[in-house]
């Protein structure tokens, strides 16, 4: 199995670098513009398997789509991260053009591909590359939610004082500061709900660190963080090239699910051989489907903006 990162900054070249790791597919392709920067990359991680006994091949290239043909899995990391103090929502213009560009290069040589975006604004770069490609609403896929989940459960694991693997729970809506919704009742340890070990106060601080979690690693980072989104792209990947069926908060095109029309955010979704192989319907309770159809809002207004593009 193929899998191509476009885009080797940190972001890329830690999904490449989990990728290979986890032997998840035997060929990774990392594509990037500027000027050997991918096929150092490549060969920097390639030159770990020996020592780290992976086989995942990994190979560089500048801009050449061709290298990149017959990929089953495409990663669109490209554009610029944002800086301490930006908001995601700020990097539509830049990154607007260089996500349909490059979701049309990659078509061209690999029309089967299943296409994961993690690009900013990710809801509205999900949702422009649906509509630059034309592509059925099962191949592209947005993965915030992934992300933002990880983070959410990393923040009660700390709030609990219990292992991070111990507990489920799940991030839904924007990928954006003010648009994700940490679903705190249906959080648990290990089944238990989260609300019977943490008081209120405890699990709104968890909810608002979740929310911002990018924005506090930004800030002390001084750029946009790579290890979670890296390995929360893997993991997609993972149950897509495997078939997993894993059940992801992805950012979706909803027709109707939840209320909702015309927009990419994030739902549960089923992740298979055929990508989003299907959403589900987790009940939402009046106040949780009152945030989500207020973060939809957030994420449409965005969404206008791409009229000039589109
Ligand atoms: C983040 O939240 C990259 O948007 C990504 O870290």
């Amino acid at each position: 199995m193929k899998v191509t990162i476009v885009g080797a900054g940190n972001v890329g070249a830690s999904c490449a670098e989990y990728i290979a790791q986890k032997q998840i597919a035997s060929k990774v392709v990392l594509l990037d513009i500027k000027e050997g920067f991918a096929e150092g990359k490549a060969l920097d991680l390639y030159q770990t398997a020996t020592t780290l006994g992976f086989n995942t091949s990994i190979t560089g290239v500048t801009n050449d789509y061709a290298a990149t043909s017959g990929s089953d899995v495409v990663v669109i990391t490209s554009g610029v991260p944002r800086k301490p103090g930006m908001t995601r929502e700020e990097l539509i213009g830049i990154n607007a053009g260089i996500v349909k560009k490059v979701s049309e290069s990659i078509l061209e040589y690999s029309p089967n591909a299943i296409i994961v975006v993690v690009s900013n604004p990710m809801d509205t770069m999900t949702y422009l590359a649906l509509k630059a490609t034309g592509l059925p609403k099962n191949r592209i896929i947005g993965m915030g939610g992934a992300l933002d989940s990880s983070r959410f459960k990393t923040y009660l694991s700390l709030a609990l004082d219990k292992p991070a693997n111990d507990i489920q729970g799940m991030v839904i809506g924007g990928h954006g500061d003010t648009t994700m919704i940490p679903l705190t009742r249906l959080a648990s340890y290990n089944g238990a709900p989260v609300s019977q070990y943490l008081d209120k106060e405890t699990l709104e601080k968890v909810s608002a660190d979740t929310m911002v979690g990018g924005a506090t690693l930004t800030k002390l980072l001084g750029t946009s963080a790579w290890y979670a989104p890296g390995a929360s792209v893997a993991y997609l990947v993972e149950s897509i090239l495997n078939d997993y069926k894993r059940m992801i908060p992805c950012s979706v095109l909803l027709e109707g699910e939840y209320g909702l029309k015309d927009i990419c955010i994030g739902v549960p979704c089923i992740i298979g051989a055929n990508g989003i192989e299907s959403i589900i319907d987790i009940q939402l309770n009046a106040a949780e489907q009152a945030l989500l159809n207020e973060s939809a809002e957030k994420v449409h207004a965005m969404n206008t903006a791409l009229k000039e593009i589109l």
